[in-house]
């Protein structure tokens, strides 16, 4: 595990942008498992910058997002495919046809579950996942639990989940309590991961999951034995280490 403490949320942002931009110059074709939510924006705002001054090239760049809520379409302003194109994809050279988000209106979950997992396998794995971290210590949607999950799957929500991003939704009670999610085996099976927090407020989990013990009810702490892991995170989300 290799930690980058940055300054800021920008900063952060930056040097996360920096890892993902020489991912993608080494090799164009790369296979980039993506994250929603409000800490890798910043990042993707910087690869956005750098795509505009020419610096970087996704035209052979496929995507795998980690999860999708469980009812939204596609086109829903909430889901978090609307998300990725907002934040991403629409201002980037990206082929549409290599984004891959889950489909949440699939109402055949384990269906749905078996064909993202069957589409990763057929992209060859994941070259690099970014990740943020939830306020109890979830990855993707793999939330607390008394074992760690293997591929992808449906999910409930744990309450402090719902209650984290229910901000997004409104009104929000509209929030989904359910969603499709990669598991931790598809995120420990990518090659690199990358992961961006930012803020006092997630100081506490910081610690909890990579300065305690691995267990399933911090999923995050199975990270520790990733053999290419990298914590990119501002002083405050380090503060208490
Ligand atoms: C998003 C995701 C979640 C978020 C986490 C942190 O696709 O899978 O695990 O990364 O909830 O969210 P923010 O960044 O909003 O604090």
């Amino acid at each position: 595990m290799r930690i980058l403490k940055t300054r800021d949320y920008d900063h952060m942002s930056r040097q996360a942008a920096n890892i993902i931009s020489a991912q993608v110059i080494l090799n164009p074709e790369s296979v980039l498992g993506l994250a929603t939510g409000s800490s890798p924006v910043g990042t993707y705002r910087q690869l956005i910058a750098w795509y505009k001054k020419g610096d970087l090239d996704f035209s052979k760049v496929k995507t795998v997002n980690l999860d999708e809520y469980v009812g939204l379409a596609p086109d829903d302003i909430q889901s978090y495919q609307h998300f990725m194109k907002i934040n991403l994809f629409d201002q980037i050279n990206i082929d549409p046809s290599n984004t891959h988000v889950p489909i949440g209106v699939n109402p055949d979950a384990d269906a749905e579950c078996a064909r993202y997992d069957a589409l990763i396998k057929s992209l060859g794995g994941i070259d690099l996942q970014l990740l943020g971290l939830g306020p109890n210590g979830h990855i993707g949607f793999n939330e607390p639990d008394t074992c760690f999950t293997k591929g992808t799957h449906q999910t409930a929500l744990a309450e402090e989940t719902l209650t984290a991003n229910r901000r997004f939704f409104k009104p929000a009670e509209n929030m989904p309590r359910f969603a499709y999610t990669m598991g931790v085996c598809d995120i420990m099976q990518a090659r690199r991961v990358l992961m961006v927090v930012s803020g006092e407020a997630k100081a506490a989990i910081v610690r909890e999951a990579f300065f305690g013990p691995v267990t399933p009810q911090v999923p995050a702490s199975i990270l520790q034995l990733h053999k290419s892991f990298t914590l990119v995170a501002d002083e405050a989300a380090l503060s208490k280490i």
